[in-house]
């Protein structure tokens, strides 16, 4: 029997990019490759990427330099480069990076092992198609192999919005729902091998329109579906857009149990202004009472966020709008990012705001945001929450896990073992854990 081929997969970008690696890896499983941890073990690197800000492109580029020398000791190296950038940049990678042996975008995945073949026939495979088939059926079943207690499911691809600053609609293309029957038995199947949580991703989840049993299915019926399945015993979905947060998807946060009390519903700006050349089209107004909606159907969630500072055009006055729309909601947890232009987009075309301008605005949002992430920790010391646990801490006896508001928790506690679910009282807060005791 000749050795299994050795793959390294690294991941950039958002978790439907670490959910695919999981799926090529099991793909390439197929041609004989395992995966391993480091690139110098490898057979074959694949970098999948991600195109949402320049940097993060850019970074594709030097991280591509660092194998040179890989390459010169083992010349039958396979460098392939999937996900955003591959879609957005296609040929020019290999024009750029010559040793680059394979571009396949987001949804070729399931082609891989036909274009692994190809190169090692010594030639170039490039796939940046949008084929009509769902390529996850044309990818093996999940492995049989027990797996952490938690996994991401994508349930939903590509975006449709054209938020006037964003690449996803043209790298990952059109609104894609699976069906409803496929969604479940991947479940089951996840569920079998040990899994208690799952995270439905898409880039637009809360449109997911999924073909069920009656016709098409939304995010709501989904879960309410998924809290059938005995065995999982926690829901969670992500990225939602306010403008498809449904009257029955805000009730089921306050009725399915399984699903978590924690919410990421970017809203990118709170100036009506910029919200409109943004292209979001909702107001600062309509998201506070949609907040007020979902908080009065579940007092307790937690929710989290994405904001852009310095979008083309944003005033002073129009940043101060996106400070007072944090303050008034009070966020648990967000992300924010200095505005990057896309080629291709919208936005691309107009005058920047001075760089030094949106560090300041991006420095005081963070610092506004950070405070209330602890103000929100520390009222979770005393409480009383559930944790499932992941993996071993770096103490004696110590297990580390999330709480249902998806807060990594420290416990002290022997004799219990990951994907245990253990009532936890929270003791401490860190920077970004939190310490608690079992109950
Ligand atoms: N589909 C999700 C998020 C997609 S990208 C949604 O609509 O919310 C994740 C985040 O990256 C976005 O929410 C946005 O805050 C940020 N982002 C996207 N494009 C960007 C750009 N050109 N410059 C800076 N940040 C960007
Ligand atoms: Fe990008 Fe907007 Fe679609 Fe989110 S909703 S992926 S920000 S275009
Ligand atoms: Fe990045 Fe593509 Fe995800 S651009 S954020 S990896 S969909």
């Amino acid at each position: 029997m000749s050795e299994a081929k050795k793959l390294f997969i690294k991941t950039y970008g958002c978790q439907m990019n670490v959910y695919d690696s999981e799926r090529m890896a099991e793909t390439l499983g197929g041609s004989g490759y395992e995966t391993v941890e480091t690139a110098d073990q490898a057979d074959m690197i694949l970098l999948n990427t991600c195109h949402i800000r320049e940097k993060a492109a850019e970074k594709i580029y030097s991280e591509l330099g660092r194998f040179k020398g890989l390459k010169a000791a083992k010349p039958d190296l396979k460098i392939g480069v999937a996900g955003c950038v591959a879609q957005a940049e296609g040929e020019e990678i290999m024009k750029r990076q010559p040793m680059v042996d394979l571009v396949v975008g987001p949804q070729s995945y399931h082609r891989l092992p036909e274009m692994e073949a190809k190169v090692t026939e010594g030639k170039k495979a490039l796939d940046t198609d949008f084929p009509e088939e769902d390529k996850f059926e044309h990818m093996p079943k999940r492995p049989k192999a027990s797996r952490g207690p938690t996994a991401f499911l994508t349930v939903q691809e590509g975006c449709d919005k054209f938020c006037a600053f964003c690449v996803v609609p043209y790298t990952r293309g059109a609104e894609v729902s699976r069906p409803v029957e496929r969604i479940l038995t991947e479940a089951r199947e996840l569920v079998e091998r040990g899994v208690k949580e799952i995270t439905l991703l898409g880039q637009n989840v809360n449109a997911y329109h999924g073909l069920g049993k009656d016709g098409p299915m939304t995010l709501d019926q989904l879960i309410w579906a998924l809290n059938d399945v005995d065995g999982l015993e926690r829901i969670r979905f992500t990225t939602s857009h306010p403008n498809d947060m449904t009257d029955a998807l805000i009730a089921a946060h306050g009725e399915c149990e399984k699903l978590m009390p924690y919410l990421h519903l970017p809203v990118q700006s709170g100036s009506d202004h910029i919200l409109k050349r943004m292209n979001r089209n909702h107001t600062a107004e309509e998201y506070i009472r949609l907040i007020e909606r979902i908080r009065a159907a579940r007092p307790d969630i937690l929710l989290s966020g994405d904001f852009i500072v310095g979008f083309p055009e944003e005033s002073d006055a129009d940043f101060e709008d996106t400070m007072s729309l944090v303050r008034e909601v009070n966020y648990g947890q967000a992300y924010s990012f200095k505005y990057s232009s896309r080629p291709g987009t919208p936005a691309a075309e107009r005058a920047l705001v001075d760089a030094a301008v949106a560090d300041e605005r991006l420095q005081r949002l963070q610092a506004l945001l950070s405070e209330q992430q602890y103000a929100v920790q520390d009222t979770m010391v005393g409480r009383e929450v559930s944790v499932l646990f992941e993996r071993e801490g770096r103490l004696e006896g110590q297990m580390v896990g999330k709480s249902e508001y998806l807060h990594a928790v420290h416990v002290t506690a022997p004799n219990t073992a990951r994907g245990d679910i253990r009532k936890v009282r929270i003791v401490n807060t860190e920077r970004n854990s939190l310490g608690g005791e079992l109950i």
